[in-house]
């Protein structure tokens, strides 16, 4: 039980990868708090985990900080929050563009800013592969996953003796394509899972155990690490 004693926040743990995050620090002994915005989904997640909700909205600087209010002192805090809207880089509209930076890049700053971590605790970002591996239709999300990555580093040195990290998944199969046809949906699943040297994609545990390492090593901080199956090397 590595994380027995210390409290963990998880800001988009209703779903997908922050959900397994609060699974996996649930089963290592932690105290989790969860925060999304819709708070049915929030309440029936705690309520399968065993854990505290509390709605929050990360595009709200009111609501992140009643969040962290509410929390007082934490030991590590994970940002998997984020609402995606993107398209063609000449026709997509501005609205939805800020929005996306609004939501993911905004967002993990003002958790950064608002929560009071313990000496030698961590936040942990979740960016994203296509900050270095770029795709036609998504110049906002490669763009707001660099603009992260550089803030993790900025801020392993600001936020010290906190510790600042990010993993950067690869396609991982989550409810973040829920709004896609479910047969487009599989045949893309089923396509980037042949092209990758791991022959699948991932699962939101992957990317938790990564988190609980940046958790768990003390000596880890700055560090970007890419969780992809391979795919920035095929
Ligand atoms: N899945 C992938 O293939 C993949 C690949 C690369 C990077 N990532 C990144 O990994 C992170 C997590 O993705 P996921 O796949 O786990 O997504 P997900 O299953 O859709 O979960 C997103 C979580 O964030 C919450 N959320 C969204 N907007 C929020 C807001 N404004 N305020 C508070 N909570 C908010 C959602 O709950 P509510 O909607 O109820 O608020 C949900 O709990 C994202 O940053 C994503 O870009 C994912």
């Amino acid at each position: 039980m590595v994380l027995a004693g210390k409290k963990v926040v998880v800001v988009g743990g209703s779903s997908g990868i922050g959900l397994a995050t609060a699974q996996l620090a649930k089963s290592e002994g932690a105290e989790v708090v969860i925060a999304s915005r819709n708070a049915e989904r929030l309440k029936a997640a705690a309520a399968k985990l065993d854990v505290t909700a509390i709605p929050a909205d990360v595009t709200s600087d009111e609501s992140v900080a009643g969040l962290f209010k509410n929390c007082g002192s934490v030991d590590h805090v994970v940002v998997t929050a984020a609402q995606l809207r993107t398209g063609p880089f000449k026709t997509v509209a501005m609205d939805d563009v800020r929005a996306t930076m609004e939501s993911k890049f905004w967002g993990a700053w003002r958790v950064a800013r608002a929560a009071d971590i313990r000496a030698g605790g961590s936040l942990t970002l979740v960016t994203g592969y296509l900050s270095v591996r770029p795709r036609p239709g998504a110049a906002i999300v490669g763009a707001v996953n660099g603009a992260l990555e550089s803030l993790t580093r900025g801020l392993a040195l600001e936020l010290a003796p906190v510790r600042v990290n990010a993993v950067s998944p690869g396609t991982i199969d989550t409810p973040i394509r829920s709004g896609m046809p479910e047969a487009a949906r599989r045949d893309m699943l089923t396509k980037t899972a042949a092209s990758l040297p791991v022959g699948r994609v991932g699962e939101g545990d992957d990317i938790a155990k990564q988190i609980l390492t940046f958790m768990t090593v003390g000596f880890a901080t700055g560090s970007i690490v890419y969780i992809d199956g391979g795919a920035l090397v095929v």
